[in-house]
C-alpha cells in the first residue's frame, strides 16, 4: 500500500550575529526606512567564518532528528539544497551524512535557488510514496553572505544566512498532500550567480546579479498560478488552507500571495523581517519556527510555497 510522507521532525538554525539595515546603510547609499518599506526586512543573519553550510546543516538536522525521536542512522536519503555549498565535490549532502554519523543510504545535492527546499520535498515525497525510501532528511542550508556584494545596494539589503531541516517518514498517517514543481531557463539574465571558476560569462565577481523590479514582477504572477494549480489538484478551497509558509524574498510578495489566497496575514509565517531572504533554507526555517511555537498544529492543513533563479518555483501541500 501507498505510504504517506508525514512530518516527523523539523529545525533550523541562525547564525549569531545579526547585520541590521543601520549597519548596511553606513557602506551603501540606502536607508533603513527604504529597505522595510521596499522588502520588510530589518536584520539579516551573517555567518561565522568558521562555519560552512555543512556545519549549519548538522545544527539544522540534529534538532529534526531529536524532535523526530529516531536515530540518524534510520535515514535513508538525504536531500541537501544549497546554492552556495563548501565544495564544487564532493556534495554538502555526503559532507552532512558524514557529520550525523550514518553510513548508509545515499545523499546528494539539488540546486533550485530559493526554490531548493521545495524541490527536495518534491523528490523525498516522490521517494517515499515509491517505496525506494523510509526515511527522509531534507535540508536548505545556505551562506548567501558570501556571494553577496556588500557594495551593491539592490542585492545586499535582502540576503541572509541560516539552514532549514524537514524529516519525513513513511506512515499510513497523513503527510505531503501532494508537490508541484516547475522550472523556466529563459530568465537566466534576471537573476544570476555565474561560477567565477568554471563559467564562460564576463561577469568574474562571483557575486549574485539582480534586476530586482522584474523578478518581483513575475514572482508575484507565478506565485499565484502555482497556488491555484495546488489548490485545483487536491479540489480544494482556499478556505481549506490553514497556515501559508512562503518563501522569504520580499513581505510585498508575500502579501500578493495571501491576498490571492484570500487569507488574513495572521495565518502566514512571516521571517523576512528578521532574517531576510535565505534562498533555500527559508521555508523550511520559517515551517520549522511556525512548527515549534505552537502555530501549526497536528491536522492542519499547510501550504508551502518558493520562487527562486532559474527562474524555478514549486509548492507543497502537507496535512500535518
Ligand atoms: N536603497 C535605496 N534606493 C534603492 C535601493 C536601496 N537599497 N535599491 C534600489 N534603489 C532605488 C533604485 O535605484 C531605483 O531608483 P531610481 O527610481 O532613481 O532608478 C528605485 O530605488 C526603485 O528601484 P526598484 O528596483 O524598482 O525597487 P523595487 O521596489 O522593485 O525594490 C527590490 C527592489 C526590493 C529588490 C524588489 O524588486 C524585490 O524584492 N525583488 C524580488 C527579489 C526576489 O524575489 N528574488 C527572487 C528570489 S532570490 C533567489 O532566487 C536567489
Amino acid at each position: 500500500m501507498t505510504q504517506n510522507a508525514k512530518v516527523i521532525g523539523t529545525g533550523g538554525y541562525l547564525p549569531e550575529e545579526i547585520r541590521t539595515n543601520e549597519h548596511i546603510s553606513e557602506t551603501v547609499d540606502t536607508s533603513d526606512s527604504w529597505i522595510f518599506e521596499r522588502t520588510g526586512i530589518r536584520n539579516r543573519r551573517i555567518a561565522a567564518e568558521h562555519e560552512t553550510t555543512s556545519s549549519m546543516a548538522e545544527i539544522a538536522a540534529r534538532q529534526a532528528i531529536e524532535m523526530a525521536g529516531i536515530e540518524a542512522d534510520e535515514i535513508d536519503l538525504i536531500i541537501v539544497a544549497t546554492g552556495t555549498p563548501e565544495n564544487v565535490y564532493p556534495g554538502t549532502g555526503c559532507v552532512l551524512q558524514h557529520r550525523l554519523g550514518i553510513k548508509k543510504g545515499v545523499a546528494f545535492d539539488i540546486q533550485a535557488a530559493c526554490s531548493g527546499s521545495i524541490f527536495g520535498l518534491d523528490m523525498a515525497n516522490n521517494y517515499i510514496k515509491s517505496g525506494a525510501a523510509k526515511t527522509v532528511l531534507v535540508v536548505g542550508t545556505e551562506i548567501n553572505s558570501r556571494i553577496t556584494d556588500w557594495t551593491d545596494r539592490g542585492t545586499c539589503i535582502l540576503f541572509g544566512d541560516g539552514a532549514g531541516a524537514v524529516l519525513l517518514q513513511a506512515s499510513d498517517e497523513s503527510g505531503v498532500l501532494s508537490t508541484h514543481i516547475h522550472s523556466d531557463g529563459q530568465y537566466e539574465d534576471l537573476l544570476n550567480c555565474p561560477n567565477p571558476q568554471a563559467s564562460t560569462s564576463d561577469d568574474t565577481s562571483g557575486y549574485i546579479s539582480m534586476k530586482g523590479n522584474e523578478v518581483f514582477k513575475v514572482a508575484v504572477n507565478t506565485l499565484g498560478r502555482i497556488v491555484d494549480e495546488t489548490l485545483a489538484a487536491n479540489n480544494m478551497q482556499k478556505s481549506d488552507i490553514d497556515w501559508l509558509v512562503p518563501h522569504q524574498a520580499n513581505i510585498r510578495i508575500i502579501a500578493a500571495t495571501a491576498k490571492k489566497l484570500k487569507m488574513s496575514m495572521d495565518h502566514v509565517v512571516v521571517t523576512v523581517e528578521e532574517q531576510g531572504n535565505t534562498s533555500s533554507a527559508s521555508v523550511l526555517l520559517a515551517f520549522n519556527e511556525a512548527v515549534r511555537d505552537g502555530r501549526i498544529q497536528r491536522g492542519q492543513t499547510v501550504l508551502l510555497e518558493a520562487f527562486g533563479a532559474g527562474f524555478t518555483w514549486g509548492a507543497a501541500l502537507i496535512r500535518y
